[in-house]
């Protein structure tokens, strides 16, 4: 961990057990006066520190900005994902920047955060809304042992993991629509957009691309898609902290990661089927310039829609646009 983690997460401490200028001198093994230049720079990005000559340094507030200290701090021991972080003010989409440090050789784990992305893109070639401050949109450099067949898998726990991470730090209560939308009171808040560079039978690498509507008004969504997307801000009736909940889907993700990478996707599944609305439901699916319809039956063990067809037949789904029918 940087100096900067460490400093935070020991100004974290609860009342009563603060850290003194020589605790912290100790515990990071530097000087007196690094301690105090790092404090200052802190306090230069917005975090209020109190010192007390009595009760030593403490957080009292700290900004709504992305840091990757902040977030490593909070993140704690993960076994992949958030290993390392990058954050940058702007790119064009961190699914680049990310695509970019794969080819480079970085190793798997790397999360690439952006306070806004000038060409963050959607599925089925659709921009991303990407607004300075308002969201996490950010992408995860994987090297998964999976087939390009299996891949499906990173998808579905990516999707479990952040409705997970969101139900957590907001209590709002989030649906998964296939494959990997979260929504919020039937509007979408978050997607996932998975990119593979794959051989014919095996995955080389996957840049995990997630944007989560978090303190975005009405205002600054497109007028067509004010009445199908929300915020967390504009659900929840509060805004809410990027750092805390970046920190948290970073570990979920970790988590189910971990628990795909061991053979485990049913225990994923499982939870993933639990939060879906689009299963038992009526569909219809836009494939290129192919539409079916049918019923959303179950997820396969790769983590394929199954649909019975209006034409009874059981079509296999990996892709494509869900349009959820009246029920
Ligand atoms: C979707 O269509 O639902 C997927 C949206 C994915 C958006 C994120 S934002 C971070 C990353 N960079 C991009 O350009 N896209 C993804």
């Amino acid at each position: 961990m940087t100096l900067d983690a460490e400093i935070l997460k020991a100004l974290r401490a609860p009342p009563g057990a603060e850290f003194s200028a020589a605790d912290l001198v100790q515990r990071l093994r530097c000087s007196r006066s690094t301690v105090r230049s790092h404090i200052e720079g802190l306090r230069a990005l917005g975090y209020e520190i109190v010192s007390d000559p009595h009760r030593g340094y403490r957080l009292v507030s700290a900004p709504d900005l992305l840091h990757a200290d902040e977030i490593l701090s909070l993140l704690g021991p993960v076994e992949v994902v958030g290993r390392d972080i990058h954050v940058f003010k702007e790119t064009t989409s961190t699914n680049d920047v990310a695509e970019k440090l794969a080819r480079d050789g970085v190793r798997e784990g790397v999360v690439v955060f952006a306070e806004s992305q000038t060409r963050g893109r959607g599925r089925l070639g659709r921009r991303w809304v990407s607004p300075p401050g308002k969201g996490l949109w950010f992408s995860v450099l994987l090297r998964p042992n999976l087939s390009p067949q299996t891949v499906t898998q990173l998808t579905v726990a990516a999707a479990t993991a952040l409705s997970r991470a969101i139900r957590q730090q907001t209590d709002l209560a989030t649906e998964i629509k296939w494959p990997n939308d979260i929504l919020v009171q039937g509007r979408k808040v978050a997607g996932v957009l998975t990119e593979l560079s794959a051989e014919l039978d095996h995955v080389n690498h996957a840049v995990l691309g997630i944007g989560l509507n978090v303190n975005l008004t009405t205002g600054d969504f497109p007028p067509e898609l004010r009445k199908l997307a929300t915020s967390l801000k504009v659900s929840a009736g509060r805004p809410v902290r990027r750092a805390e909940l970046a920190a948290a889907i970073l570990r979920e993700l970790d988590r189910d990661y971990g628990r795909i990478s061991r053979g485990q996707f049913t225990a994923v599944a499982d939870e993933w089927e639990g939060q879906c609305t689009t299963l038992g439901r009526h569909v219809s699916i836009r494939l290129g310039d192919r539409r079916v319809t049918g019923r959303a039956e179950s997820i396969d063990e790769d983590g394929a829609l199954q649909l019975r067809t209006d034409h009874g037949h059981l079509e296999r789904i990996t892709g494509g646009d869900v349009s959820l029918e009246k029920s």
